[in-house]
């Protein structure tokens, strides 16, 4: 061997010897007989929102899809045939028939549900559904087959209810007849005779007259607890043991405007009068999991209800205030509903609806990512109605445009989260230091949900990282949950979420297994722990361009320069036209004019009420250092502006935001580093701004002074995350370890004071052979945990934890 090689060789062995050595020295120490604080009760919990088709064609087992005829004009997810080719169908709707016609005829089945299908019949015709993408239908078991059906013009034929396999062969089959004048329910009971998950609906007759269908169902008998849910989605997710579950939405909540918000008192009451309003998620609802199924599934499940009701302020536009008494009024009846006696009114419904004892509703949550002066005052208008009659109730409120209402001051704030693995490692520690005397938050939603494929094993270890933080800091932070739970396969809106399923089958994502682990061992009390000698978390310099924004306030901008940190000019806005290769958010638009510019007025702008976030982009994406000067001026609105900068897309938040939160702060915000300040900017006065953006070190300043400054080099966040607990009842002691960095770490445990430890237990390990490995419906349990004994004397153990891991230890005592 040459010298050289040797020297190489000899150096490599050297690294290799002290890295081991290092990583030897990795040390969690746990003060076993110095109990921390109590861990919420309610601590981990679950979102159900109408999304992704969670309910319709999810949990909730209806198999036929459009089944009022409500969904259009047209004969929507129905196929008509006619042997002869002389029978026909159309969408009959009672509120556009014709008069003299509409007279002659019998209304429709309810004011609520005003189309129904017209069968014009002349020789043999059929009619088909295919559900959601296939009816599962299995051998043995009974459905549920029920319409509504009236005839005109000496209709007099039977119809044979056929379920048919997705290869022709009859499962099941039936009859139904005797027709009438007037609306009448057509109920049978269909066994199966073979098993198919992609089955459909067959209805047919022959003869002459015309007949008129509505509320065509098929639904399986077996339900959950026999309470209307399909059993293996319901299982699954009440195996996650939530603490309370937070419904309907979500943005589902605003709706995509005011006439498409959730109104609980549509989703009461019979299904059929149950009026079906469009998602924005992009289907029709038909709040069969209406309010009473939400609280009777919460019951189910042992978990705290939390309805969150919309605030007056829909996707689009915002009640004015004096007339915000429906919604007082809506929230008031809410409750009554939930929890008033049987002699109330509302209560009274409750218990015609099947549930006579109160749900015992504790909390409400005031809108959803609601924020700004308009969500300030409909949240103090709201609250004192509600805390005036119930002031026991508990009201949540958004944290949201960087803030959430001060009067008065919420008990308890709604944060989200979504965001990359690196942001949540990065971020675990954010509760450590948090302000114990504001409100308790409750996380109400997040998710890695960028950089994680469609879910993968990366992000649900950053998740695992992230809950560390919250478990160890749950005295603040009280409720959690991630979203959005649920995903039809064939219907995905949101890019990542939590269980995926299709018609018979379901799968949960790496992160499923993460929210499976902290619920099965949660430990009553937290133990203090501490880290040493962790590998640290690195962050890479990026590079981009720079840009402008502004939410909720009109500014201009100019005088516009970036320089290189030699002094090279970069770049010079002339600004005498917009050029055309800046690029703009799709949702505002920008304009100059003497040199200065600014965001065009938007129609919500123009309303008056409500802003959207404008944004512009200039200059080029391989910038790495460099420095920005500018002057920019606010001239109205609730917050100040935005200067970004190492800008790749439009969504990225690198940016300092200057006089956010209703112009109460400054915040500079780069990749994973943050730091927010109270201050305030005048309006109409023009601020001269320079940004420096050297590495990992960002510096604001505003009239020559230095306000702002984010650098690496000031944090410090590990690549081990733990949590440690003890469960008062088992007298288990329960370590929860993330590692979240690519290589295994040598670990010593030393379990402080625990002279009670039997020296067994077990560990549960969550990891995979690729940090990218993710679940499918083909291989749903590939990344899951898997439990081995754990064997220690003493009270202390040695442990390697693979790189990308989440283990819970739980180790027993004699207590
Ligand atoms: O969970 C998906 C959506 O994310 C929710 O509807 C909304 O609250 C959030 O923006």
């Amino acid at each position: 061997m040459k010298k050289r090689t040797i020297q190489l060789v000899s150096l490599g062995l050297i690294l290799f010897v002290l890295t081991s050595f290092l990583q030897a020295q990795t040390r969690i120490t746990v003060e076993v007989n110095k109990p921390g604080h109590t861990i919420s009760p309610t601590l981990f919990g679950i979102f159900f929102e109408d999304i992704n088709n969670s309910t319709d064609g999810g949990i909730y087992p209806e198999l036929v899809r459009n089944r009022s005829f409500e969904n259009a004009d047209t004969l929507q997810y129905w196929k008509f045939q006619s042997t002869n080719g002389n029978s026909s169908a159309l969408i009959f709707n009672a509120a556009t028939a014709p008069q003299g016609f509409r007279r002659q005829m019998a209304g429709p089945l309810n004011p609520l549900n005003l189309k129904s299908l017209q069968v014009k019949a002349n020789g043999s015709f059929k009619l088909l559904n295919d559900g959601y993408w296939g009816m599962n239908i299995v051998k043995g078991n009974n459905y549920l087959f029920k319409l509504a059906a009236r005839v005109t013009d000496d209709f007099n034929s039977p119809l044979n209810i056929r379920i048919v396999s997705s290869d022709g062969k009859e499962l099941a089959s039936g009859v139904i007849k005797d027709f009438g004048a007037i609306w009448k329910y057509y109920p049978l009971t269909l066994t199966a005779s073979g098993s198919d998950p992609k089955a459909h609906l067959e209805i047919s007759g022959e003869g002459k007259g015309t007949l008129y269908l509505e509320m065509v169902s098929l639904m399986p008998e077996k339900t959950w607890k026999d309470h209307g849910l399909r059993i293996d989605l319901a299982e699954a997710q009440d195996a996650l043991h939530p603490k309370f579950a937070r419904f309907p939405g979500g943005s589902w909540v605003d709706g995509s405007d005011i006439t498409r918000m959730y109104y609980w008192k549509n989703t009461i009451g019979s299904i059929d009068t149950r009026a079906e309003v469009w998602n924005l998620w992009r289907y029709y609802a038909t709040n069969s999991i209406g309010y009473h199924e939400y609280l009777q599934m919460a019951e189910d499940m042992g978990a705290e209800a939390m309805f969150c009701i919309n605030a007056g302020m829909g996707g689009r536009d915002i009640i004015p205030l004096d007339r915000m008494g429906q919604w007082i009024q809506d929230a008031l009846d809410a409750i009554e509903y939930a929890n008033g006696p049987v002699s109330s009114v509302w209560g009274g419904l409750r218990a015609k609806n099947g549930h006579p004892e109160s749900f015992n509703l504790k909390y409400i949550e005031i809108g959803n990512e609601n924020g700004g002066s308009a969500y300030n005052e409909r949240w103090a208008v709201m609250v004192k109605a509600i805390h005036d009659k119930y002031p026991d109730i508990k009201i949540i409120a958004n944290e949201w445009a960087g803030g959430h209402p001060k009067d008065p001051v919420p008990e308890i704030v709604d944060e989200h989260y979504y965001n990359n693995p690196d942001w949540f490692i990065w971020n675990s520690n954010k509760y450590d230091s948090y302000d114990r005397k504001g409100p308790k938050i409750f996380v109400g939603e997040y998710a890695v949900n960028r950089g994680t494929g469609n879910g993968n094993l990366r992000g649900a270890i950053a998740e695992a990282a992230w809950m560390t933080g919250m478990e160890r800091n749950s005295d603040v932070v009280v409720m959690a949950a991630y979203a959005p739970l649920w995903c039809n396969i064939n219907n995905k809106a949101w890019p990542v979420n939590l269980i995926n399923f299709d018609s018979h089958r379901w799968f949960g994502l790496p992160s499923y297994y993460v929210q499976k682990m902290f619920a099965d061992n949660q430990g009553t009390v937290t133990l203090l722990v501490k880290i040493e000698n962790a590998p640290k978390v690195k962050i890479p310099v990026t590079s981009g361009s720079i840009g402008f924004g502004t939410r909720n306030c009109v500014a201009e901008f100019k005088d516009v320069q970036v320089t290189s940190t030699k002094g090279k000019v970069l770049f010079k806005t002339d600004l005498s036209k917009i050029d055309e290769k800046w690029r703009k958010s799709p949702w505002g638009d920008w304009t100059v004019q003497d040199g200065v510019l600014k965001p065009a007025p938007s129609p919500s702008q123009m309303g008056g009420f409500m802003f959207m976030g404008n944004s512009i982009f200039m200059g080029d994406t391989l910038w790495t250092d460099y420095i920005i000067t500018l002057k920019a001026c606010k001239i109205s609105g609730d917050n100040g502006f935005q200067i970004y900068f190492r800008n790749k897309e439009i969504r990225s938040r690198n940016r300092w935001d200057i006089g956010g939160s209703g112009n109460t702060t400054c915040s500079l915000d780069y990749g994973l580093l943050s730091d927010a300040k109270n201050v305030s900017i005048e309006t109409g006065r023009w601020y001269d701004i320079k940004l420096e953006i050297i590495g990992n070190t960002i510096k604001g300043y505003l009239d020559g002074q230095l306000v702002q400054e984010i650098s690496d080099t000031k944090m410090d966040v590990k690549d081990i995350n733990v949590s440690a607990t003890r469960d008062e009842k088992s007298g288990d002691i329960i370590l929860k370890i993330v590692n979240s960095s690519a290589g295994p770490v040598k670990t010593q445990i030393d379990l402080r004071g625990a002279g009670t430890l039997t020296g067994s237990g077990k560990a549960i390990v969550l990891t995979s052979g690729s940090p990218l490995d993710e679940n499918t419906l083909e291989e749903p349990t590939k990344v899951s945990p898997k439990t081995e004994e754990v064997k220690f004397s003493g009270t202390k153990i040695t442990r390697s934890f693979q790189g990308n891991s989440f283990t819970v230890l739980r180790l027993k005592t004699s207590k």
